[in-house]
């Protein structure tokens, strides 16, 4: 009986000091259930005059996109709210020190916060619980695929630096109702989301500032923060699949210069370059947005080398055409030559010895010689007897005759050979002419794109 009594003793003992507690307890104490609406119903203060802080804190995981084109700028946070429930607390000590519970998200009032620049509903898969603290202090943690629009600017692509902006505010609370506070200022964020940062893609990430903003609209105000990502484009691809190749074509262009030409095989040189460059112009205009202000300086890079290439064309018909006519000329008095002879071929054959001399001259006419002719007429007059001088005279006036002609010949070739010569001129002008420029410009764009 004694040891009976002794064995109850110690067994109440050790239930006592054996409590078990599970977080139901802490639920059902609090009267959590789906059905009450105590807890969703309203802004859960006790009196109506309190405002609700809401602490937040945001944490870029990882920037996923930045569209040019669209102007969308598409980074995953990770964002943390804490706010103060006022209906809510218990005293860890009844319930065995139980601190924290979970409960689902639909249970509780949240604050309805929104991201303004936000165009598109975040679809990726939320954090179904929240944290409840025994003093009342709710945590709320996810993370968001962001899909928002973002003011950029072009100006200096591939060399830029964007700053996006992402706006957190209440849709309806006003700023005395409910208050939003940055939980850790810029350097701390910036810090951590260094540390946090997944994939960066294309872009560095800089920094990310954080600035409180109150939103007044018809004497009511909303309180925003206003989180800014700043972030720098990697221009290696760019440069890689855009600029070099630019500069490559260029310079064949330049190269060109050295390809001595007479058929036109420069001219369709010229053209597969020009062709080339557009193929690129078109990569381009599927990258940048059409709505920028001020012009893309890669856009005035390719403008720029485009023109001077498409008047270094324009340079190249024009000389094409003045050696063209140059060869025909040449070509013309040939055959104006073998004209001549073929006429002298049909000569009487009574004239035979004028015949001969008419074709010894020929013979000689691309020399000199024709000039000695009229030195020879004063010596045939004053040597050779009247009567076959007469004869020698008339054959005289015909050589003159032939002189003549022989002089329109050579001064057309002469001219022909005026054209040719400017041709060359034009040409080495332009070519240290068009050296001058693009070393110009592109030491004048480069120093705009560094600063
Ligand atoms: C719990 O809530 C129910 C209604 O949802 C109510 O009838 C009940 O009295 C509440 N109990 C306590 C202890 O507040
Ligand atoms: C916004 O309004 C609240 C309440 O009037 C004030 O305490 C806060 O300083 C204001 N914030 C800014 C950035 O003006």
């Amino acid at each position: 009986m004694y040891v009976a009594f002794l064995l109850l003793i110690v067994f109440t003992d050790g239930a006592s000091s054996k409590k078990v507690c599970s977080y139901q307890d802490v639920v059902d104490y609090l009267n959590l259930t789906t059905d009450n609406g105590v807890f969703k119903l309203t802004r859960p203060v006790l009196d109506y005059k309190h405002s609700t802080m809401v602490e937040l804190d945001v944490i870029l995981y990882a920037i996923l996109a930045v569209i040019e084109k669209t102007q969308t700028f598409v980074p995953f946070i990770w964002v943390t709210m804490m706010w103060n429930n006022e209906r809510i607390s218990w005293d860890p000590a009844q319930f065995c020190g139980i601190t924290h519970i979970t409960i689902p998200r639909a249970m509780l009032w949240k604050p309805d916060l929104f991201i303004y620049e936000m165009i598109q509903k975040d679809d990726s898969p939320h954090n179904p619980y929240m944290y409840v603290s025994y003093d009342g202090t709710i945590t709320s943690e996810e993370d968001m695929k962001v899909v928002s629009t973002c003011k950029m600017d072009v100006h200096k692509f591939p060399f830029d630096t964007q700053r996006c902006n992402i706006t957190i505010g209440s849709a309806i609370h006003y700023v005395n109702e409910l208050r939003l506070l940055p939980s850790s200022n810029s350097s701390r964020a910036t810090q951590f989301s260094r540390e946090v940062m997944k994939s960066q893609g294309e872009w560095e990430f800089l920094q990310l500032s954080i600035a409180s903003y109150n939103f007044t609209f018809d004497d009511r105000q909303w309180e925003n923060l206003i989180y800014t990502f700043t972030m720098k484009r990697r221009p290696l691809l760019h440069v890689i699949n855009f600029l070099l190749p630019i500069l490559f074509f260029l310079s064949l262009d330049l190269a060109s210069y050295f390809i001595a030409d007479h058929r036109g095989e420069k001219l369709g040189f010229k053209v597969t370059v020009l062709l080339a460059i557009s193929v690129l112009l078109l990569i381009l205009n599927e990258i940048l947005p059409s709505m920028s202000n001020k012009t893309p300086l890669i856009a005035t890079y390719c403008i720029v080398i485009f023109a001077l290439m498409l008047l270094s064309l324009l340079e190249t018909i024009l000389v094409t055409y003045l050696m063209e006519k140059d060869s025909v000329s040449q070509e013309e008095s040939r055959l104006r030559d073998k004209q001549e002879k073929v006429k002298i071929d049909n000569c009487n054959a009574e004239e035979k010895k004028r015949l001969t001399c008419c074709l010894c001259i020929c013979t000689a006419s691309d020399g000199e010689k024709h000039h000695e002719l009229l030195p020879v007429t004063e010596e045939v007059n004053n040597s050779i007897q009247p009567r076959e001088s007469h004869v020698l005279l008339l054959i005289l006036e015909e050589l003159k005759e032939l002189q003549k002609s022989l002089d329109l010949h050579l001064r057309c070739r002469q001219e022909v050979g005026k054209s040719g010569h400017w041709a060359s001129k034009i040409n080495r002008a332009f070519f240290i002419f068009y050296v001058t420029i693009v070393s110009l410009f592109l030491t004048l764009i480069f120093i705009e794109w560094n600063t």
